[in-house]
């Protein structure tokens, strides 16, 4: 996985980590660097409280906005990772709930954790691609997906999951925004290395509205969604994991990945964050 894979992929997993520390099979060694770069990042963001910027009381805010919901509601959460916010979300939503991520460890810990909280009975993961979405036409009441649209582009999803929300459905989607019309080029660089569709809060509405979705709101993620519950759990954890793979390169790499995202984000906060966009179709 190239390094610009390991900057964007945050995964998210709060206290849904794994049943024990994993482990590398020795036979990780003759994979090849992009599924041992992989694993790497899958340990590394299970042994943290979040993958991701966010909390479950952003997810509330941005549900608080949504008012179609019923026990016959069908829920899909696109790029669910272990499913963080899809627990909260199914603790106060009523109807079905069914997630999706490409990586199957990630929905295997999902459905283990759907268990835990008693929700297998309405909460499914299932492994799947975001470009391939296995629902029917006009299926679905809802569509969440918390900092993940990004892997096939913030216009493309909603233009091609527009198909399979019900009229006057909704859509919730968090996506990397910029806060300001210009910006120092550090940050600017960075950012169009990593994800050049990131934009202006209002040409994503923009973007929203062309979609054919009424924009029904939009916020920042506070500060706290960085620093308390995505950044701060990371310190103690790469200390950890350095120890552990001490002399690994790519470890190594990684931890420097986040470090310098995390210094970047102190710098240039003012300049970006991650945004809720919530929808409706037309
Ligand atoms: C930054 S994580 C966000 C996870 C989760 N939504 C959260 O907020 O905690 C992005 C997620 O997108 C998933 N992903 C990447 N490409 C995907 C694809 N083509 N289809 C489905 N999921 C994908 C990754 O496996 C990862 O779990």
């Amino acid at each position: 996985m190239s390094n610009e894979n390991i900057k964007t992929i945050e995964l998210r997993s709060n206290d849904l980590t794994l049943d024990e520390p994993s482990e590398l099979a020795p036979s990780s060694l003759n994979r090849s660097i992009h599924e041992f770069d992989f694993n790497l990042i899958c340990e590394y963001f299970s042994n943290v409280e979040r993958q991701g910027p966010g909390s479950p009381e952003i997810t509330l805010k941005a549900l608080s906005f949504i008012n179609n919901l019923t026990d016959e509601s069908r829920i899909a959460d696109i790029g669910c990772g272990t499913g963080g916010q899809t627990m909260t979300l199914a603790g106060h939503v009523p109807g079905q709930i069914v997630a999706i991520d490409l990586f199957p460890e990630f929905i295997r810990i999902f459905n283990r954790n759907a268990e835990r909280f008693n929700f297998q009975d309405r909460v499914k993961g299932i492994v799947g691609s975001m470009d391939n979405l296995p629902f029917q036409k006009e299926e679905l009441d809802l569509i969440w997906s918390e900092g993940a649209i990004y892997n096939i582009g913030f216009q493309r999803g909603l233009n091609e999951w527009r198909e399979f929300l019900k009229t006057g459905g909704y859509i919730a989607i968090s996506e990397a925004s910029w806060f300001t019309g210009e910006r120092p080029a550090e940050i600017n660089d960075f950012w169009m290395d990593a994800y050049p569709e990131i934009d202006t809060i209002p040409n994503k509405v923009a973007q929203m509205q062309e979609a054919g979705y009424i924009p029904v709101s939009t916020f920042i993620l506070p500060e706290t969604c960085w620093t308390e519950h995505f950044y701060a759990p990371q310190i103690a954890a790469q200390e950890k994991f350095l120890t552990k793979y001490a002399g690994n390169k790519t470890a190594g790499e990684l931890i420097s990945n986040q470090r310098h995202e995390m210094q970047l984000y102190d710098k240039y906060k003012s300049f970006y964050g991650y945004v809720f966009y919530i929808g409706k179709k037309i």
